[in-house]
C-alpha cells in the first residue's frame, strides 16, 4: 500500500514538476478539487479529446457533435431530476469532524474483501502454476465464494437501501461492518443525510430580477434538449448519436485523488438514439465498443474491467462502469448507461413540447430510447498519465523516469537536439522543425548535455528525439532515438515525418479498436 501511496504522489509531483497540472490559483494556496492543465497537460488532454471524438464523430456516419452551452434554463435541471435526486448520501465522523460519502466507505469496505479473494486466487495461481484453472478455483474454494458472496451482499443491500432512500439502514449497515473513520479510527458517526452537488449562480443585474440557474453538473442534458433540433437539421435517422465534450460542475464534498474527483471537470457523452425495445442491444454494442476503444491505447487489459451497477441513477434501466485500475485500486473511469425515454419525456412534460421521432420504417412517432457513453477527460488523464510513468534502471545500474504514453496522445511528438550549439548545427535543427511542425507538435532544445536533453525528453513522454550532429552536414542523415526502447538510429532527414507519422497517426492507433 505504501507503495501505491508513493507512486500515486510521484505522479502529482511530477505533472507539477513538468508543466502537466497546476493546483488552481495556486499563489493564493490553490482552491479544493479545483486544477489547472499548464503548457504540457493542455496538449495531452486535448489529445485524449481529440481521439475520443474521431472515434465517435469522424469514425460514425450516424453520430454528429454538438457544444451546447454551460449554462441552461433551469426547468432543465427540475426535468432531469437532478433538483431532486442529484445527491450524495453524507455522514460525518464526530471525533475526526470528517465528512465522507456513505457509499463510498461501504463500496471501499466491500473493495477490500474482493481484494482478500483476489489474493486467494494469486496464491493458488502461484501454487499450482500452468495447471492452475481459475474458474474452477472461484466456484469452489469456499474462502473466495465466502469474500465474494460477502461482496455482493453487502453491494445489494446498499443499492437497495439507497435505492428505497432508507438512510437509516446505510447507517446500520456501517454501524454493522464496524467500518471506522479512516482519520480518527472511531465509529461515531451521525446520521446520513443528502446533500445537492450542483452549483447554483445567478442570471442578471439586479437582486430582485436575478434568476437562479445551475452550472451543469453533466453534458448530456444539452444533447437531450436539442435531440430535435440536430435530428431535423442534420436529417438524422434512429438510431443516431450525438457527441460532446465539456465542462460539468460538482460541488463534490469528498474531493480527493487529485484529478479524480474534481468540482470543475471536462466530460466526453455520447447519447445514442435507438427504437424502443432495441436499448439492451445497443447498450451491450456501446459496452464492447467502448472497452475495445481504451484498450487500443495499450495501457493493458488487466487494468480494465466492468461493474455492473446495483444502485441505478433516477434515469437508468441498466448501468455499467468501465473501471481502471488507478494508483489508489480500481474506480470507474466511464459510465455506459440504458437511461431509458426517461430524459426526453420529462422535458416534453415540462417545456410542454413534442420531443418525438417519426420512424418511417414503423410508420410512427415515439419518444426514443437512449444509451449514453461518459467518461471523464480529467479520469482519462489520469489513467494515461499514472500508468506510463515509469523509473526504470538501465543496464549500466543508473535510473531513468520515462514517461510511456502512447505516442498518439504524446504532447510533444519529437524534440529536435543541435548535438553542440554551433557549427550550423542549430540552424539545420531549425529548419527541420520549419518542415516537420506542419504535421506534428515538436520541440527544440539546445540546453545542457544531449544525454540530459535525452531524459528531459523522456520525463515528458516525447516519442522521439532527433539528434543533428556533424554527419548531418555531410549527408543529411540524423539520429532518431525512440523514447521506450532507447534504441537510436541513423536515417535521412527526408524520411522523418513517415518514420512519426508511422507511430503517431491516430489512424494507426484507432485501427487496432
Ligand atoms: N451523464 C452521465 C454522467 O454524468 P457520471 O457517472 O456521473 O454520469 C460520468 O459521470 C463520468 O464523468 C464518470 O465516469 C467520470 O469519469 C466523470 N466524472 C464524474 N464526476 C467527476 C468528478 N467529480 N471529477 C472528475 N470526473 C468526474
Amino acid at each position: 500500500m505504501a507503495k501505491q501511496e508513493d507512486l500515486f504522489k510521484n505522479v502529482v509531483s511530477h505533472a507539477k514538476e513538468y508543466g502537466f497540472i497546476f493546483p488552481s490559483s495556486e499563489v493564493y494556496d490553490g482552491l479544493s478539487a479545483v486544477y489547472d492543465y499548464a503548457q504540457n497537460g493542455v496538449e495531452l488532454k486535448k489529445n485524449i479529446r481529440e481521439y475520443w471524438w474521431k472515434s465517435m464523430v469522424q469514425m460514425n456516419e450516424n453520430i454528429v457533435g454538438l457544444d451546447a452551452a454551460i449554462l441552461m434554463h433551469p426547468t432543465t435541471w427540475k426535468a432531469s431530476g437532478h433538483v431532486d435526486a442529484f445527491n450524495d448520501p453524507l455522514i460525518d465522523n464526530k471525533d475526526s469532524k470528517k465528512r465522507y460519502r456513505a457509499d463510498v466507505l461501504i463500496e471501499d469496505y466491500a473493495e477490500k474483501l474482493n481484494q482478500k479473494a483476489q489474493k486467494e486466487i494469486e496464491k493458488a495461481r502461484t501454487r499450482f502454476g500452468d495447471a492452475f484453472n481459475e474458474q474452477e478455483f472461484v466456484t469452489t474454494n469456499a474462502r473466495v465464494m465466502e469474500y465474494k458472496a460477502k461482496e455482493r451482499q453487502i453491494l445489494e443491500r446498499m443499492g437497495r437501501s439507497l435505492g428505497n432512500n432508507d438512510l437509516e439502514d446505510v447507517k446500520a449497515l456501517i454501524e454493522e461492518l464496524e467500518i471506522a473513520c479512516p482519520e480518527s479510527g472511531s465509529r461515531n458517526w451521525t446520521d446520513v443525510k443528502q446533500f445537492n452537488l450542483m452549483f447554483g449562480t445567478k442570471l442578471g443585474a439586479s437582486a430582485e430580477n436575478a434568476m437562479d440557474l445551475y452550472l451543469r453538473p453533466e453534458t448530456a442534458q444539452g444533447i437531450f434538449v436539442n435531440f430535435l433540433n440536430v435530428q431535423k437539421s442534420g436529417r438524422m435517422k434512429v438510431p443516431f448519436g450525438i457527441a460532446q465534450t465539456g465542462k460539468a460542475f460538482r460541488n463534490e464534498i469528498v474531493a480527493r485523488q487529485f484529478i479524480f474527483r474534481m468540482r470543475e471537470f471536462e466530460q466526453m457523452e455520447m447519447q445514442f438514439f435507438v427504437r424502443p425495445g432495441e436499448e439492451m442491444q445497443w447498450y451491450e454494442h456501446w459496452k464492447t465498443t467502448r472497452l475495445n476503444w481504451h484498450l487500443s491505447l495499450g495501457l493493458g487489459k488487466e487494468n480494465y474491467r466492468f461493474h455492473d451497477h446495483e444502485k441505478l441513477a433516477h434515469y437508468a434501466n441498466a448501468a455499467a462502469d468501465i473501471e481502471f485500475n488507478f494508483p489508489f485500486g480500481f474506480k470507474e473511469l466511464e459510465g455506459i448507461h440504458s437511461r431509458t425515454d426517461f430524459d426526453l419525456k420529462a422535458h416534453e412534460q415540462y417545456s410542454g413540447r413534442k420531443l418525438q421521432y417519426f420512424d418511417p420504417e414503423l410508420n410512427e412517432n415515439y419518444v426514443p430510447y437512449v444509451v449514453e457513453t461518459s467518461v471523464g477527460l480529467d479520469r482519462m488523464f489520469l489513467a494515461v498519465f499514472a500508468t506510463s510513468l515509469k523509473e526504470e534502471t538501465l543496464e549500466d545500474g543508473s535510473t531513468r523516469t520515462v514517461l510511456k504514453l502512447p505516442a498518439v496522445l504524446a504532447p510533444t511528438k519529437a524534440a529536435v537536439l543541435p548535438l553542440v550549439k554551433k557549427d550550423g548545427l542549430p540552424e539545420i535543427s531549425r529548419k527541420i522543425i520549419e518542415d516537420l511542425k506542419w504535421d506534428f507538435n515538436v520541440a527544440y532544445d539546445e540546453k545542457d548535455a544531449v544525454g540530459r536533453r535525452y531524459r528531459r525528453q523522456d520525463a515528458l513522454g516525447t516519442p522521439f528525439c532527433i539528434t543533428v550532429d556533424h554527419q548531418t552536414i555531410e549527408d543529411q542523415t540524423v539520429t532518431i532515438r525512440h523514447r521506450d526502447t532507447m534504441k537510436q538510429d541513423r536515417v535521412k532527414i527526408a524520411d522523418l515525418k513517415s518514420i512519426i507519422e508511422n507511430e503517431v497517426s491516430m489512424k494507426n492507433w484507432l485501427m487496432k479498436m
